[in-house]
């Protein structure tokens, strides 16, 4: 803290993970400051900002102030960056701490300045790629089973080059059609997994920017190498047989090394793939993203990557083959790679009952297994199956369908060291191998022997929650996990079986959860982009997986609500987490396009009898049907369309369109009383009757404003339905996000029991989310019965074992229970600069701690209930607010009262104490007499 003012601790541009590479020539600049007392002073508010900036280029420093309250998404304030230009930043606030959160009546200070940090645009022009795209000069595809006529062996490229003179900066931009990994004088380049990641290529590709100047070797020979395999591009894709080549049947790739030398300073190209580079087929016969690896280390040639050390060229080496440069925009992704993040040791090691050896990581993941060390004669075949889950003690793999998840590797007779397979992953917690067993004389399998590498797109974690029942505390390490799994370059559906797509309801109900979680903006924002470009596609559909790889099946391409509202409702999210109007705007007219193309009946309301997906997987549905819930799938789009009506007036609002907010609010308005005229009747009660239709119909506020009696009609009907189903969940997809609001709504006292939310979400009665938990299981599954009581396997042909989509409900117990929520009405302001903190403790629950680095800081806020002997209970709170935002706290026991009780907070640490009642009845009854 300088003087009364806090530090600023973290420095960022757009939303790019490192700052190195970047896509924009006006990045907009954004920080954060330190929040706890040591640092933050009370009250604090910015009042301005200096940004200070070095060009590198010219040499001149410049300094810019600006008055300012804002410290999120600050617009660039110099001449924009030309490409390639790398430019030194700092900053200085200034700002008041006064004695109220609104007042500045105390003394301005300024921060220390922050630490220099660099900016570099990556290469923002088309024509200033040099490089070919280059590939085999013939075809590897291998043949194999009759269901899929080849894979493509993966390739190698490499070119050996001269380095006179020590460069001062060096940068390799590269990318590939497939997946690749490249080698700089036989060193791996950078920790990335899967790049360039997978977008919708044939309008997006993306390339990476490395610094790779510690890896020339000056006055030497120098070696570039480039591995590709055929990945997303050309490998299988889809369920079933899949869709061979979606994009294009060649992988390839693209690569440019370019040194800048200070006398010069101007870029100097080094290295650039071409004709005259050579390519070999890998000793990696294939690698599928589906089915697995199988590398033969007797093909494997020492040094390949590193030819100046090599003492023989091999002859088989031929010239590589040009193609066409890519007709896809290349773009420097502002998504964080895909990185191996953690490594999981094993905890069991076991015979299953027919005599294999099993392995046991005691936690489902995404990854692949990393072997430490292991020596085996020249022949010999070690196999790596995977799978989630064990019916009757084997590998359960009956989930993963088409999906072979296999890893072969055949030995040359020399040690393998760190091994990995290179460009595959699967969704696994046990592992089965063929060919390495604990009764192996000479390297025999130990816990030490292998780990399994956690694979997913590398975002920073802002979400924490804690409380006093650890079977929630799995629950919600379990959506963590499920986020981490599936957050895999795209929001995949699940990461283990023969699909793995970009499934857009799925992540349209997971949003605020994982927006929570993680720092996404930058991944989540980069996949609305393929979105909204395959959504023109497709004629302004919104594809129902993106990047969309079923424009000709097998399912047709027709619009589908909860699915498709992802173009309104997932920019939404994004703009109330991250203040960033970016996606509303490039979304806008997307989203107008969704609500254009909706088949109509002719009261403005979905078509009734054309297919919906409704909502999916509710429990009733049967093992064969999932779409085949409880609730009308017509009803279910009909409540989202009045939803996401409204929400696009909102974001008119935002991007100051007034007469389209106006025409959307009317619209919306419309639309709501149509569903009124169909579904409501005089006396409030919904058609639906379901768990389902009753929460989107109150959450969604589908009554008539002043129908207090009809909504408290409703909700008594839901809390009916709640105790008669025994607190049992009955949502699917749809209703599994809103039924915890319902029930714990601003509502008249008597037909709002907060109670029966925290009962329905502590039951562990199938089904329930807590009774996955009670089976073991560390992710979250796609059904809420994935696994039977009985132990097998449910028989349904989706039965994943890591689905976010029902953990949605953790954006309930950040909000509830943990009393965090931004306020997305006219009294926040998005981005967590003026926020809630209302926790409403309930069921049986004593403590709950909630995390989240907001754009200004950590917000904190623990709770306990402490109890005398006497019955009396103390209800004591600590909160931190950090600096340059307000909150509005509401205490349990003042909402009790009915009291506005709602007190602005600024910034600094805050400590509450009052009286506690319970919120109702516990446990509330079922209505179930037995
Ligand atoms: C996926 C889901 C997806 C659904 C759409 C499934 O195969 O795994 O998560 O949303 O299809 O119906």
């Amino acid at each position: 803290m300088s003087g009364g003012a806090p530090a600023i601790c973290d420095v960022w541009f757009e939303h790019h993970p490192t700052g190195l590479g970047l896509h924009e020539r006006s990045p907009r600049i954004s920080w954060r400051y330190k929040a706890d007392s040591s640092h933050a002073p009370s009250n604090w508010i910015q009042t301005s900002y200096e940004v200070e900036i070095n060009r590198r280029t010219s040499g001149n420093t410049q300094a810019f102030k600006v008055a300012s309250d804002e410290n999120v998404l600050i617009p660039w304030p110099d001449t924009p960056l030309s490409s390639r230009e790398n430019v030194a930043l700092r900053i200085r606030a200034r700002g008041t701490s006064g004695s109220t959160p609104r007042s500045t009546d105390g003394k301005a200070a300024n921060t220390e300045w922050s630490d220099w940090v660099a900016v570099e645009a990556a290469l923002l022009e088309r024509q200033e790629w040099a490089a070919d795209l280059i590939t085999s000069s013939t075809r590897t595809g291998l043949p194999l089973d009759g269901e899929r006529t080849e894979y493509f062996r993966p390739i190698r490229l490499r070119k050996a080059f001269d380095v006179n003179k020590k460069p001062e900066q060096a940068r390799l931009y590269i990318t590939a059609l497939g997946v690749y990994v490249a080698y700089l004088n036989g060193t791996r380049i950078g920790d990335e997994h899967m790049a360039p990641g997978w977008t919708s290529y044939q309008h997006r590709l993306q390339y990476q920017t490395f610094d790779v100047g510690n890896l020339l070797r000056i006055g030497e020979v120098n070696t570039l190498a480039i591995e590709v395999a055929e990945g997303w591009y050309a490998g299988r894709v889809v369920w079933g047989k899949g869709v061979t080549c979606f994009y294009g049947d060649e992988i390839g790739a693209l690569a440019q090394l370019e040194v800048r030398h200070s006398d010069t300073n101007k870029p100097e190209l080094t290295v650039k793939t071409d004709e005259t580079w050579q390519w070999l087929e890998s000793p990696i016969q294939s690698s599928g993203i589906y089915d697995g690896e199988v590398y033969d280390c007797q093909q494997e040639e020492s040094n390949w990557n590193n030819v100046s050390a090599q003492t023989e060229t091999s002859s088989s080496w031929q010239a590589a083959k040009k193609l066409p440069f890519p007709d896809a925009t290349l773009l420097a992704s502002p998504c964080p790679p895909v990185k191996v993040t953690e490594l999981v040791r094993p905890t069991r090691i076991f015979q299953s009952p027919s005599g294999k050896t099993l392995v046991d990581f005691g936690q489902n993941l995404v990854g692949k297994i990393l072997i430490h060390s292991l020596s085996r004669p020249r022949g010999h075949t070690l196999t790596i199956r995977h799978a989630e889950v064990l019916e009757h003690g084997e590998l359960g793999t009956r989930p993963l369908r088409c999906a072979k998840a296999t890893d072969s590797i055949i030995f040359s007779g020399s040690p393998l060291a760190q091994y990995m397979p290179q460009f595959t992953f699967h969704g696994f917690r046990y592992i089965e191998l063929d060919g390495w067993a604990p009764s192996d004389p000479s390297d025999p399998l130990t816990v030490d022997s292998i780990s399994a590498a956690v694979m997913h797109t590398d975002m920073r974690r802002t979400g924490y929650f804690e409380s006093s029942n650890e079977s929630l505390n799995r629950l919600h390490s379990n959506v963590t996990w499920s986020l981490r799994s599936n957050f895999f370059s795209i929001p995949s559906d699940c990461p283990q079986r023969d699909e793995r797509l970009g499934w857009t309801g799925d992540i349209q109900v997971f949003g605020p959860t994982a927006s929570f979680l993680y720092d996404s903006a930058g991944f989540m924002g980069n996949w609305m982009r393929d979105l909204i470009s395959d959504q023109k596609e497709a004629g302004g559909i919104v594809p129902m997986v993106v990047p969309d790889v079923m424009p000709n099946g097998p399912w047709p391409c027709v619009a589908q609500a909860v699915w498709d509202d992802v173009v309104v409702l997932l920019p939404w999210t994004l703009y109330q987490w991250s203040r960033d109007d970016g996606p509303l705007r490039e979304c806008y007219s997307g989203m107008l396009d969704h609500l254009r193309v909706i088949p109509r009946a002719d009261d403005g309301l979905w078509e009734t009898e054309m297919w919906k997906l409704g909502d999916w997987l509710d429990p009733a549905a049967p093992s064969d049907n999932p779409a085949l819930a409880m609730t009308d799938g017509t009803l279910v789009a009909d409540a989202y369309l009045v939803h996401v009506t409204r929400t696009v007036a909102k974001v008119a609002s935002v991007l100051s369109k007034p007469e389209d907010e106006k025409r959307f609010q009317q619209e919306a308005e419309r639309l709501a009383k149509a569903f009124r005229h169909k579904y409501i009747a005089g006396s409030g009660l919904v058609v639906g009757d379901t768990q389902t239709a009753l929460a989107l119909t109150l959450v969604f506020g589908l009554h008539e404003d002043t129908d207090v009696a009809g909504r408290a009609l409703a909700a008594a009907r839901l809390d009916k339905w709640v105790r008669a189903a025994d607190f049992k969940v009955s949502t699917g997809f749809a209703g599994t996000n809103v039924i915890l609001p319902a029930l714990s709504l601003d509502l008249p006292a008597s037909a709002s029991n907060i109670q029966l939310a925290y009962k329905m979400l502590l039951s562990d009665k199938c089904p329930s989310w807590l009774y996955p938990v009670s089976q073991g299981a560390t992710t979250i599954w796609e059904r809420w019965d994935s696994m039977l009581p009985s132990g097998e396997i449910n028989p349904g042909e989706m039965t994943s074992f890591n689905h976010y989509a029902l953990g949605s409900v953790a954006a309930w117990m950040h909000e509830v229970i943990g009393g965090l929520a931004s306020l997305d009405d006219d009294t926040g302001i998005p981005g967590w600069k003026k926020f809630k903190v209302r926790p409403r403790p309930g069921g049986d629950l004593t403590r709950a701690k909630t995390e989240y680095l907001s754009g200004y800081g950590w917000i904190k806020c623990k709770w306990e209930i402490l109890s005398t002997g006497s019955g009396v209970k103390t209800f004591k709170m600590s909160l931190t607010v950090p600096p340059n935002s307000t909150a509005v706290v509401l205490l349990p026991n003042a909402e009790q009262k009915g009291e506005d009780e709602e007190v602005l907070v600024g910034s600094g640490e805050h400590h509450y104490e009052c009286a506690y009642e319970d919120p109702g009845e516990w446990p509330p009854k079922s209505s179930i007499p037995f």
